[in-house]
């Protein structure tokens, strides 16, 4: 079912993987670390179903500061070795604004090569490079600005992407502006638990389906105007969403949270976008009470696994908007290595059934390539095909047989 020139590939972030970086994570995290492992020493979270292991770490300050990471600054070739390893031909990763602005109008040299090195490397292995150019990371003097709400913002963000076409438009085809506006919002503005950690309906709502959506729209006429071929897209993260019974008022929420979820922002921008990248993680039953799923499987986060409802998300968006479709993020924290290949399978069984029914789908993209700093959650969940020492893990080995099998 899979087309001959079907994007076979691995996602990373920049701030995930690459280390040594100074931006508003960083320092939030150096303040954070303590207050974070004293909480999970307190209130071992039962709903995570957390192994002794990854009590251990997550009780740890230690865990919630990145720090070096998985080293791709210093390691990069090693990455790519990894993907060339599984028999990949797609690398979904991001470039952080800081290492690029660290200083307001001031674009470091020194930044700007790390990703070409990168790039170049990835091409000579015949390896597609897709470019997220914001993956949530802030320069510490946009932060002092008021990073998201800073009424400068869009320009900043142009200015920015203006760069980066300018020096990478000539070896990257694919590009994505932003990855998951909502999240980025909702976990900084709504449940603020990341920061600024901020709480407000308002500026949230001003934020996701405003100055959001006009960094997308500004950054796709820069990128446009530089080569209307370059291929533009967003990363956007949707979840499938039931209603828990047939109560007509959960049904009514569902509708309205879906809508809110996975509808308004794409509808907001669809006319700006070559592709669509989805981001794939959650099946999520929903009602009066808020979240109610049956969590007869979870992942070390907690998180309810229905690895084929992939299928639905890929269907909604498709039917609504008619665009090419590339699976930008899709994965499971599994400390064990004892889920992903069943992950897998049944995601690829989802793909094949999106195919069948002719979606254009261009390309999947696991989530991740390596174990990498999960955000607030630092290093215990993991996600990686291989760890962060690069070596394969089992599931690696067996994503490669799929793609070898499919391709
Ligand atoms: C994000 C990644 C994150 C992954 C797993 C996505 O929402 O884009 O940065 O690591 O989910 O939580």
């Amino acid at each position: 079912m899979f087309p001959k020139n079907f994007y076979w590939g691995a996602s990373t972030s920049a701030h995930q993987v690459e280390g040594g970086l100074t931006n508003n994570w960083s320092k939030w995290e150096l303040k954070h670390s303590k207050e974070a492992s004293e909480h999970y020493k307190n209130n071992r979270p039962h709903w995570y179903k957390m192994s002794e292991e990854n009590y251990k770490d997550a009780c740890h300050p230690d865990n919630y500061i990145s720090g070096i990471a998985c080293d791709s600054y210093n390691q990069y070739k090693e990455d790519v070795k990894v993907l060339k390893e599984l028999g990949l031909n797609a690398y979904r990763f991001s470039v952080d604004w800081s290492r690029i602005e660290p200083k307001k109008g001031e674009f470091s040299e020194e930044g700007i090569q790390y990703y070409k090195k990168l790039v170049k490397e990835l091409r000579k292995n015949n390896i597609e490079p897709f470019l997220t150019c914001w993956h949530w990371p802030i320069p510490l003097w946009l932060e002092e600005e008021g990073g998201l709400e800073s009424k400068n913002i869009v320009k900043y963000f142009k200015r920015y992407v203006e760069f980066l076409v300018k020096n990478l438009g000539e070896d990257v085809k694919y590009w994505m502006t932003i990855n998951e506006p909502i999240v980025i919002s909702t976990a900084s503005y709504l449940i603020s638990n990341w920061p600024p950690q901020k709480r407000s309906i308002f500026t949230f709502n001003k934020i996701t389906f405003g100055k959001l959506v006009d960094m997308h729209k500004e950054a796709y006429k820069v990128i446009k105007e530089y080569d209307a071929n370059l291929q533009l897209g967003i990363a956007k993260n949707n979840s499938y969403e039931e209603s828990y019974n047939n109560n007509p008022i959960n049904k009514l929420i569902t509708r309205v949270h879906r809508y809110f979820n996975n509808f308004r922002y794409l509808g907001l921008v669809h006319n700006h976008l070559d592709y669509i990248g989805l981001n794939f993680y959650f099946h999520n039953k929903i009602g009066i009470k808020g979240v109610r799923n049956d969590n007869d499987k979870v992942n070390d986060m907690g998180w309810w696994m229905k690895p084929k409802s992939i299928y639905y998300v890929i269907k909604e968006v498709w039917d609504r908007y008619h665009l090419p479709i590339c699976i930008t993020e899709n994965g499971v924290a599994d400390r064990e290595d004892k889920y992903r290949e069943w992950w897998l399978d049944k995601t690829m069984e989802a793909l094949e059934m999106s195919l069948k029914e002719g979606v254009d789908l261009r390309g999947y993209m696991h989530w991740s390539l390596l174990d990498n700093f999960e955000w607030d959650s630092g290093y215990w969940p993991r996600f990686g095909l291989a760890a962060r020492d690069r070596k394969i893990k089992d599931s690696g080995w067996y994503y490669k047989k799929l793609v070898e099998k499919y391709r």
